[in-house]
């Protein structure tokens, strides 16, 4: 900062002479200066914005070096407000890359027409080389070496496109783990990833083929094939094919529904609820969670919430039989307390589950 206001008291005085020089570069100075992670390994993106056009460049350097050993380049766009005054901008992009993971970096941007202030940030140090995994791999070693530790992809495994998830995990099928199902007893289970809705830029098509795995595993259950073009909402697939229950995470909380469908309660009966529902029953169960703490709840619950904890704990379930499924939480944080109970109970199942 010393540096810039120097160089405008310099270019001042210099404006002694010809009057014009001592008013500040005003259209071409950058301004709202903001930074980015790109998504791409080892890099940054700057950002920022002119009233008039410019060049686009960024001059940076690890810090405590020489100031401004690099120099990158970018692109500048101009934004035209949608409001009345029509008001004209250029937004300038420079994206750095080979940066050192966890170095810090000193940088200015802007043009010779005019610099911002001078600012600083650390390159992510994305890569532990696995070791966060190792690590978790080898504290779930206490229950995973004696259970079946079935799994589904979260929002957290979704670096290098879920590559430690689909490479550590061995699930039945031959989706690298990420879409499966079993028979366990009397209950088919299905482990599906919300992820392929929200990452993109991992391949449309992963949403399209879990969704066209789940309609066939659903029909080849209920013996139905039917052959209307999808339309890849889970909601009304899971309805449509009768799901007893689902199982939700990712909030960091415990919640449990009334049977709801279509925003709304459809109880097998107000005295009994959970015998003979005509909608499927969801469970939000998250509160294992990580130490990112809980999440809140909306101060007034919904018609369908039935029961909200933000313990940290764990859901067990028992498959009784073919109409008798048992639910429980217990709660962490009091010490191994039963919070919350449920039986469901289901005489049909399938397709024709509502009727
Ligand atoms: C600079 O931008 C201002 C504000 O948009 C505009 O009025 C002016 O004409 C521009 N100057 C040049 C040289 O483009
Ligand atoms: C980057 O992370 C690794 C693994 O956590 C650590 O060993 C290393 O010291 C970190 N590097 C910097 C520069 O912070
Ligand atoms: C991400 O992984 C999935 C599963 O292996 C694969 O189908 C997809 O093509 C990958 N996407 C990219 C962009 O590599
Ligand atoms: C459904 O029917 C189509 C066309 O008749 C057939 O190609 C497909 O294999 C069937 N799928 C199942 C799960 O039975
Ligand atoms: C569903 O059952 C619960 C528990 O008896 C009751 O509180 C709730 O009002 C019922 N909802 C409807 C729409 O019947
Ligand atoms: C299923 O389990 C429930 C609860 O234990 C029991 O009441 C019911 O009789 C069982 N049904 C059959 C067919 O065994």
């Amino acid at each position: 900062m010393k540096m810039t206001s120097l160089r405008l008291l310099l270019w001042c005085f210099s404006g002694v002479i010809t009057r014009n020089h001592c008013l500040p570069p005003i259209g071409t100075q950058p301004e709202q200066v903001h930074i980015s992670y790109p998504g791409l390994k080892n890099s940054m993106l700057i950002t920022w914005s002119s009233a008039n056009e410019t060049e686009s460049v960024v001059e940076y350097g690890v810090w405590g070096g020489k100031l401004f050993t690099h120099s990158a380049k970018g692109t500048e766009s101009v934004f035209v407000n949608e409001g009345v005054e029509q008001r004209v901008m250029f937004i300038h992009r420079v994206l750095l890359s080979n940066l050192t993971p966890g170095a810090s970096y000193v940088y200015h941007c802007g043009s010779s027409f005019g610099w911002s202030d001078i600012f600083f940030f650390s390159a992510l140090n994305e890569s532990d080389n696995g070791r966060i995994g190792d690590e978790f791999m080898r504290q779930i070693e206490s229950i995973a070496a004696y259970t079946p530790y079935m799994t589904c992809p979260g929002n957290h495994e979704w670096v290098a496109n879920f590559s430690q998830y689909r490479s550590r995990f061995s699930m039945p099928g031959d989706t690298e783990s990420l879409w499966y199902s079993w028979n366990i007893g009397p209950a088919h289970i299905i482990s599906f990833s919300t992820e392929v809705y929200f990452y993109l830029e991992f391949g449309l098509d992963l949403l399209f083929t879990q969704y066209q795995w789940l309609r066939s595993d659903l029909e080849v259950r209920m013996g139905r094939n039917d052959t209307t073009p999808p339309a890849p909402g889970l909601e009304d697939l899971f309805y449509q094919y009768g799901v007893d229950l689902e199982l939700w995470a990712h909030e960091h909380t415990y919640e449990r529904l009334w049977p709801v469908y279509n925003y709304k309660v459809l109880n097998g009966s107000s005295e009994e609820p959970y015998v003979n529902p005509k909608a499927p029953v969801h469970i939000i169960t998250g509160s294992a969670g990580c130490r990112e703490k809980h999440d809140g709840f909306i101060p007034h619950p919904r018609d369908w919430s039935a029961f909200r904890s933000s313990d940290y704990g764990y859901t067990r379930m028992h498959v009784i039989n073919h109409t008798h499924l048992y639910l429980e939480q217990v709660s962490d944080d009091q010490y191994g307390k039963v919070i919350d109970k449920m039986m469901l109970v289901k005489e049909k199942h399938g397709a024709h589950a509502w009727s």
